[in-house]
């Protein structure tokens, strides 16, 4: 039975992607040898991030003025590393969620924090709207999608100050314009690749506005210099990366995986809807199209509906455990088909249980 992986994070990834990794496991691009005993410093390895880093750009219409590194520690690290190069004396932040929070949280450790809007008031359910940035921050945080609470930002506050977004979860999944930021970040384990690496998009004037000191590591110069090769990287998930970004890229790039994900979101929303078993719990407005978070309108039934999904091969479509319910999470590789079964499991259930 082939098995639909709806999960949030890590998540699913083309199946060809896998094959091509477990190839280079075993024996890399013919040397013998595998990709994971070998040196970073090999010229292999090094055509491996060069062309990661050309992909990226490519999909995202981005020329030399902004370089692509890749790193560890995390989305999480880079809540702290931002501040740590760019909050000289303040920063704003929009509030729409767990990660964003911890965002904020990491930003009071170096200098006053705005939080110009929140939407904990009603559990992150929505994204705040009709907020000012201040014009004196050094720079303006928010995160694209809010992958706990199922919440999207697709067009995004035009802002007086640098634009610095955590994009961990929908990073490649429809089209937008690069160029408006001056940092994006993205832990690469739902869009892009396997746990372990983070990429790092930059303008690289905003290297001129670092003035702390500070440990090497901690410093993007360090690791855009080095060409994200300053220490060991994650060579494995910087791989697996890079095949996924070959995957999106003969797909048609990022307006070819939009069409499909606008599909699947639509598929999949108006059967929630539709359905009178279960019900959305987030604006209809901010709907996320990478993570759908609905419950069941009689709870009691959950033990039945999830006896129905594992049947149908559905798996990870629980949903956080600080929020409970179902999140059914449509990254880059799920395909219709997947979130077609879903839909049928769902109708089925209204049928025999409503
Ligand atoms: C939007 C967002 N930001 C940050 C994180 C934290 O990422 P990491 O576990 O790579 O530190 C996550 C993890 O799910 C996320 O979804």
């Amino acid at each position: 039975m082939s098995i639909h992986n709806f999960s949030a994070g890590p998540a699913i990834l083309p199946k060809e992607v896998l094959q091509k990794a477990s190839e280079a496991c075993l024996n890399f691009e013919n040397s013998g040898l595998s990709l994971l005993e070998i040196s970073h410093r090999g010229k292999n390895v090094i055509a491996v991030f060069d062309r990661a880093e050309q992909l990226v750009k490519k999909l995202l219409n981005l020329n030399d003025d902004y370089a692509v590194i890749f790193l560890q520690g995390g989305a999480s690290t880079q809540f702290a590393m931002v501040p740590h190069n760019f909050l000289n004396t303040k920063a704003a932040y929009l509030n729409t969620g767990v990660w964003a929070s911890r965002a904020i949280k990491e930003a009071k450790h170096y200098g006053e924090t705005i939080v110009v809007a929140s939407s904990e008031d009603k559990n992150f359910s929505y994204i705040p709207k009709g907020y000012t940035i201040p014009a004196d921050a050094d720079y303006f945080h928010f995160t694209s999608n809010n992958t706990i609470y199922g919440t999207q930002l697709r067009t995004f506050p035009k802002s007086p100050v640098p634009l610095v977004c955590d994009m961990s979860s929908d990073i490649f999944s429809h089209r937008f314009d690069a160029t408006q930021f001056d940092l994006i970040y993205a832990g690469v384990q739902k869009n892009m690749g396997p746990a372990g690496a983070t990429m790092v998009i930059l303008k690289k004037l905003m290297l001129e506005r670092i003035q702390r000191t500070m440990p090497t590591m901690l410093n993007y110069k360090t690791h855009v210099e080095g060409e994200s090769m300053y220490n060991t990287p994650a060579v494995f998930a910087v791989y697996v990366s890079m095949l996924t970004l070959e995957w999106l890229d003969n797909l048609g790039g990022v307006e070819a995986i939009e069409k499909r994900n606008r599909a699947k979101a639509e598929l999949f929303y108006s059967e929630l809807d539709r359905n009178s078993q279960f019900k959305g719990t987030v604006a209809v407005e901010d709907r996320s199209w990478m993570n759908a978070n609905f419950v069941m309108v009689d709870a009691s039934k959950e033990t039945t509906f999830n006896d129905m999904l594992k049947q149908a091969g559905i798996s990870g479509l629980a949903g956080h455990r600080s929020v409970g319910g179902y999140r059914a999470s449509m990254y880059n590789a799920l395909s219709l088909e997947s979130v077609q079964v879903l839909v049928d499991v769902m109708q089925t259930f209204e049928k025999q249980h409503a």
